[in-house]
C-alpha cells in the first residue's frame, strides 16, 4: 500500500463526570487525510484545508506523529501528507485529536498494521503533547478506538472500550470563539475534598454502568460534573442557559465538550436530540452568537479508511 485515504472523527471528551479520563467519536463529524509514501525520508505536509495550522511538519500535530512512527518503526520511506480539516482548532471537539489519531491510523496501515491501538493512542497522545502541552489520551483514544472509551490508566496506559446504546445521539452546538485547551486547563482545581472526588467517581461508575446496561436514567444522573464544569463554564456564553434548555427539552444531561466552547448533550434517540438541536439553536440565535451545530449517533468506528 502506497497511499490512503482515511476519516478521523471528532470527540467529546470528559462527558461530564470523566475529567481527562473518557470520550466518545461522532459518526456525524470528523477530518479528512491523505498520506502517500515517499522516496525521500521526511515529512512533507503538501496541503491544509479548513484551519489555519502549520506546515512545518516539527510544528504540526499530524506531521509530529507521523515522524515519531517512521523513526520508531525504523521506515524506510517518507510521507506526503494532505489535511482536509472540517473543524477547527480550539472548538473542545478534539480536532487536535482528529490530526494525532487519524495520522496515528494511516502510517500504521501503511506499515501493513504493526502497531496495536493501544500504542497507536500513545503515539497520537505525543501530537496532543504539541497541541496543548498535555499528553492527554481520552480525544485519541476515542478517535482510534471508536464509541466510548475509558482511560483507566495513564501509566502504564489502558484504555476500556465501554458499549453503549444503540439508539444514543448526541446534539453539539460550537459558538464560534476559540477556547485554548491549555488555558482551559489552568482554571480545573489541582485540589479538591475527598467529598467532591467521592460524588465524581460515583458518577463516572454510575455513567458506565447506565451504558452498558442502556439505563437511560442512570446515564442521565451520572452526567454531574463537580470538578471542571463550576470552573470552566464562565468561560463559555450562556453555558447555563443552553445546557438547562437541552435538559429541559429531552436531554439525559449536557455539559462542556472537552476543554470547550462546544457544549453537548447526550438523547434517548434522533427525535429528541433534533428538539435539543432547536432549543440550543434558538439560545445562540436569540443572543447573536455564531454557531455550528451537529446531531450525531456515537461512531462505532474510530479512524478508518475511506
Ligand atoms: N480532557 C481534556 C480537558 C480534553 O478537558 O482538558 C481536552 O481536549
Amino acid at each position: 500500500m502506497n497511499q490512503v485515504k482515511i476519516f478521523a472523527p471528532a470527540t467529546v471528551a470528559n462527558v461530564s463526570c470523566g475529567y481527562d479520563a473518557m470520550g466518545f467519536a461522532l459518526q456525524a463529524l470528523g477530518d479528512e487525510m491523505v498520506f502517500t509514501k515517499t522516496e525521500s525520508k521526511g515529512i512533507n505536509i503538501s496541503k491544509i484545508e479548513g484551519a489555519d495550522i502549520p506546515f512545518e511538519a516539527d510544528k504540526n500535530v499530524a506531521g509530529v506523529v507521523a515522524q515519531l512512527i517512521l523513526t520508531d518503526s525504523n521506515a524506510n520511506f517518507g510521507l506526503d501528507i494532505k489535511i482536509y480539516k472540517k473543524f477547527i482548532p480550539g472548538s473542545g471537539l478534539g480536532s487536535s485529536a482528529a490530526s494525532a489519531s487519524g495520522t496515528a491510523f494511516a502510517v500504521n496501515q501503511l506499515l501493513d498494521n504493526k502497531y496495536s491501538n493501544v500504542e497507536l493512542t500513545k503515539f497520537a497522545m505525543q501530537g496532543e503533547m504539541v497541541a496543548c502541552g498535555s499528553a492527554i489520551a481520552d480525544n485519541v483514544a476515542a478517535a482510534i478506538y471508536g464509541g466510548f472509551i475509558l482511560v483507566r490508566n495513564y501509566e502504564p496506559l489502558d484504555i476500556v472500550e465501554i458499549p453503549s446504546p444503540s439508539e444514543l445521539m448526541v446534539t453539539v452546538i460550537h459558538p464560534q470563539i476559540e477556547i485554548k485547551t491549555e488555558d482551559a486547563r489552568k482554571v480545573v482545581p489541582q485540589n479538591i475534598p475527598v467529598k467532591t472526588a467521592v460524588a465524581q467517581w460515583a458518577n463516572v461508575g454510575g455513567l458506565i454502568s447506565g451504558l452498558h446496561t442502556n439505563d437511560f436514567d442512570l446515564i442521565s444522573r451520572s452526567l454531574v460534573d463537580y470538578i471542571a464544569e463550576p470552573q470552566r463554564k464562565h468561560l463559555i456564553p450562556y453555558f447555563d442557559v443552553v445546557k438547562s434548555a437541552a435538559i429541559k427539552n429531552g436531554a439525559l444531561g449536557a455539559g462542556i465538550s472537552g476543554s470547550g466552547p462546544s457544549i453537548f448533550a447526550l438523547s434517548k434517540n434522533k427525535d429528541v436530540a433534533e428538539k435539543v438541536a432547536e432549543v440550543m439553536d434558538s439560545v445562540y440565535k436569540y443572543a447573536g452568537i455564531a454557531y455550528n451545530i451537529y446531531v450525531s449517533k456515537i461512531s462505532a468506528e474510530g479512524a478508518k479508511i475511506i
